[in-house]
């Protein structure tokens, strides 16, 4: 259940596994030092307070480990049942320094071990040292959340009460239509924070249809290597015709703020637009590669949209420090959040919205793994008309972060999930990382030789800024 294709390591000087270990691990400690820092100031309990400062020396100690190179110790016994597995690795490796590891494995050993030292405390148990950032984001992508807001309202609301969209007059032009929004939305989902809204101008059905030649969304979708989003839209319909009344459509998530939020308009879409019944959605069980959803980032972000104008308004640290008052929003605009507040809230108390946590997501493993180790949820992924895989990390997990050359079929570089597994697999992800597969050949050569691109250094430098994207699917299929 692991790939002969030995993975990417710190110890790589072309690979981004090596600067990401040596600048920015130690960066985001240090962040999580002065979150953890402020809260204990914060605190009036005694308690708190003693704890906090020993929460502040253990993250610096294993900065410091990192930092020097030091060996990965195993991972103290926080009473949760994966640690035993986490160590079993880290046995099984050997000599394991911080600057010569294999990077998927070492990333994700670093989050446990800023987890357990929670874990440990009395009370700072479920305390999660990167909310702060994530609704700190949230409320930055304020244009963006309102100007979408606007578009799902006036969607949503046509399919609920007209029964189609944008004026489509025969089932073939409703299809064109429900297609053209899908591929929109999945790609404002794609993109996430860097989305363009102009991506999302849909306003007549010869608009929508314009849509597709327009500037805008030619521009990003130059830059999206791959797409097959036109396969999963055809998966999605094929199951609607053959009238099967179940029909679920699985979101693994990434990120809080801004992403998610684009992640329940998609999904929000799909159970309104009849392409799905049932979303489910999987968030992380620990604070997990800095902005990772928890179940608690998907309430608050809830809570935000049901009171909007106190949220938009309420000053934020930064706003006070800055001397900024936040400008009120519109009737119209408050409208516009109250209504997908509504929606969203309604879709989850129905059991249409539903969310999954599993601690699998967290492991320290590649999801190459899944069948042996989470049988369970190997079967019930495969219920699912599609499963979306969003984000950096999930892609590195799917394909068990290993150097495959780039033109390796998507379906093997995924291993059990792939070919003959059942399982519908759609992968959304911005690259952040070296591993690509399945791109045609000459590709990669082709991208590496533009700015940026890395060139004949042997280094995929293009692959790490998350200017370029790959959209893939795999039906799963014998
Ligand atoms: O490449 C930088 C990085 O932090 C990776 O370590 C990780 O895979 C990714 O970004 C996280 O990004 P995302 O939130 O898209 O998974
Ligand atoms: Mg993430």
């Amino acid at each position: 259940y692991e790939p002969k294709t030995p993975q990417y390591s710190t110890g790589d000087p072309t690979s981004f596994a090596y600067v990401s270990a040596r600048e920015r691990w130690p960066i985001i400690i240090t962040q999580g030092i002065d979150d953890v820092h402020r809260s204990t100031w914060a605190s009036n309990d005694e308690e708190t307070a003693r704890e906090g400062k020993a929460v502040v020396a253990e993250l610096a100690k294993l900065k410091y480990e990192l930092q020097h190179d030091r060996e990965l110790t195993p991972i103290p016994d926080d009473g949760e049942a994966d640690v035993a597995e986490y160590n079993k690795e880290l046995e099984a490796m050997g000599n394991t320094k911080w600057h010569s590891v294999p990077w998927l494995f070492s990333e994700c050993y670093l989050y446990r071990r800023i987890s357990s030292i929670f874990k440990q405390t009395q009370k700072w148990k479920s305390y999660d040292l990167f909310a702060r950032q994530k609704m700190s984001t949230f409320r930055s992508s304020r244009p963006a959340v309102l100007e979408l807001a606007a578009r799902y309202k006036d969607i949503v609301s046509q399919l609920a009460t007209e029964h189609t969209l944008q004026g489509a007059k025969t089932q073939t032009e409703l299809e064109d239509a429900e297609e053209i929004l899908f591929i929109e939305m999945a790609e404002i989902c794609l993109w996430g924070n860097a989305t363009d809204l102009s991506l999302l101008t849909s306003l007549s059905y010869e608009d929508i249809q314009k849509l597709q030649g327009s500037e805008a969304r030619k521009a990003s979708e130059k830059n999206i290597v791959v797409n097959d989003l036109d396969k999963a839209f055809k998966a999605l319909t094929a199951a609607q015709k053959s009238g099967k009344s179940e029909r679920r459509v699985d979101i693994v998530l990434d990120n809080a703020g801004f992403e998610l939020f684009v992640d329940l308009v998609l999904a929000g879409y799909l159970l309104a637009a009849g392409l799905a019944t049932t979303i489910v959605l999987h968030p992380k069980s620990i604070p997990w590669f800095v902005s990772d959803v928890l179940p608690q980032d998907f309430v608050e972000l809830i809570q935000a949209l049901a009171d909007p104008q106190t949220f938009y308004t309420t000053q934020s640290d930064d706003d006070k420090h800055a001397g900024r008052t936040p400008a009120p929003l519109s009737d119209k605009e408050v409208a516009d959040l109250k209504f997908l507040f509504e929606h969203w809230s309604r879709i989850h108390a129905e059991g249409q919205l539903v969310l999954r946590p599993n601690t699998f997501w967290t492991a320290g493993g590649s999801f190459w793994r899944l069948p042996k180790t989470e049988p369970g949820l190997f079967e019930d992924l495969k219920e699912s008309e599609l499963v979306i895989f969003k984000g950096d990390l999930n892609y590195r997990k799917l394909t068990a972060d290993a150097a495959w050359p780039a033109t390796t079929p998507f379906a093997e570089a995924i291993g059990p999930l792939g070919h003959g597994s059942g399982v519908h697999v759609l992968a959304l992800r911005t690259c952040k990382a070296d591993v690509v597969v399945g791109l045609p050949e000459g590709e990669d050569e082709r991208i590496k030789a533009t700015e940026g691109g890395g060139g004949d250094s042997g280094a995929r430098k293009w692959a790490w800024s998350g200017k370029w994207a790959v959209v893939q699917l795999s039906d799963g299929k014998a």
